[in-house]
């Protein structure tokens, strides 16, 4: 398509070059600006760094509100570098009339597969043992040292069941878990290896896991508060790479704190990169700086796929990762 300007797209932060280089070599697109900081910008920074453009890639750490969409006149495509867009004012932007696309799919087991990573530090206590021996505390075999929990027959329970929970619902197989998923719907290809949809007090009381793998609304916002935490058996490992505050994590301190719980293994947290008082000094906690998704290849696929959306959004074609809520058509040029 032919356009009488050259379009002009901005990227919050570096991104794997694979997905510069296909803006930059696009006949359309005239400007790809990086923002040259090794931080995410401020939020006065973000006005100003996105008014001049058609489009932009964004981060889950970029507040896209309604002060900063309206500070950008010309802004139309928005493509997020991730699946969840929690932190797009998805109304705001359609009054804008601005399309936002995001990353599904591709971003699928990797971030399962680190979902099943936290499970398994946090119930052999992994990282516990690492300390140990780079301490120079490697005691003689024993048997009662450092005992962890077994995975084999006991229970899984996935608190979401969409295309992360399915995956690693595929890595329990592997381990011999039964799995129990609450979902708003039934999944077929989950009823039909075996897993049984449940109510979330349920999978609670029963589950030997939990793995949330729920996008960020108001409804899933401290979905896992100190009442559904006192649910769960105090051998449980509760393992979290949906969102942060879908745990109350004040509350969660004090189930780990009080034995109420076994471990839990957290990839994010409900104020990043700040933690919970408490939580940091806790032995019974596995902690990643929200990496789950951060693997080369995924995160090259991300930055493709959030460009490629933005791009078709600028050209006036919908987005096959188009996000519901947003704006179709985008506003007209100006
Ligand atoms: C996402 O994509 O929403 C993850 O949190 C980062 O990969």
């Amino acid at each position: 398509m032919v356009h009488a300007r050259k379009l002009s797209i901005y990227v919050t932060r570096a991104v794997p070059e694979d997905a510069l280089a296909f803006l930059r070599s696009q006949p359309d697109v005239g400007l790809v600006t990086v923002n040259p900081l090794e931080r995410p910008l401020t939020p006065s920074e973000l006005r100003a760094a996105l008014a001049p453009h058609d489009g932009a890639l964004v981060l889950l750490t970029d507040r896209i509100d309604a002060g900063v969409l309206e500070a950008a006149p010309r802004l139309r495509a928005l493509g997020c570098v991730s699946v969840g867009t929690d932190n797009v004012d998805l109304e705001a932007a359609r009054s804008h009339g601005v399309s936002v696309a995001n990353t599904p799919d591709v971003l699928t087991d990797a971030t399962a597969d680190f979902a099943f990573a936290l499970l398994l530090a946090a119930s052999r206590r992994l990282v516990e043992a690492d300390a140990l021996v780079r301490a120079g505390k490697f005691p003689p075999w024993a048997p009662l040292f450092h005992l962890g929990l077994d995975l084999t027959g006991r229970t899984l329970g996935l608190v979401g069941a969409g295309r992360i929970g399915q995956a690693v619902e595929r890595r329990a197989r592997g381990f011999g878990l039964r799995v129990l998923y609450w979902a708003r719907s039934t999944k077929p290809g989950l009823d039909a290896v075996g897993a049984r949809r449940v109510e979330l007090d349920e999978l609670l009381r029963e589950s030997d896991f939990v793995s949330l793998h729920v996008a960020l609304t108001p409804e899933t916002r401290h979905l896992i508060d100190a009442r559904r935490l006192a649910l769960m058996k105090p051998t449980a490992v509760l393992v979290n790479t949906a969102r942060g505050a879908v745990v109350d994590e004040a509350a969660l301190v004090a189930a780990l704190r009080a034995g109420k719980l076994a471990a839990a293994g957290l990839d994010v947290f409900e104020d990043e990169p700040r933690l919970a008082p408490g939580l940091a000094e806790l032995g019974n906690v596995v902690l990643a700086p929200h990496v789950a998704s951060a693997t080369h290849g995924t995160r090259s696929a991300m930055a493709l796929l959030a460009a490629r959306g933005c791009l078709a959004a600028l050209r006036g074609e919908k987005p096959a990762t188009w996000v519901p809520g947003s704006a179709w058509p985008p506003r007209a040029v100006s």
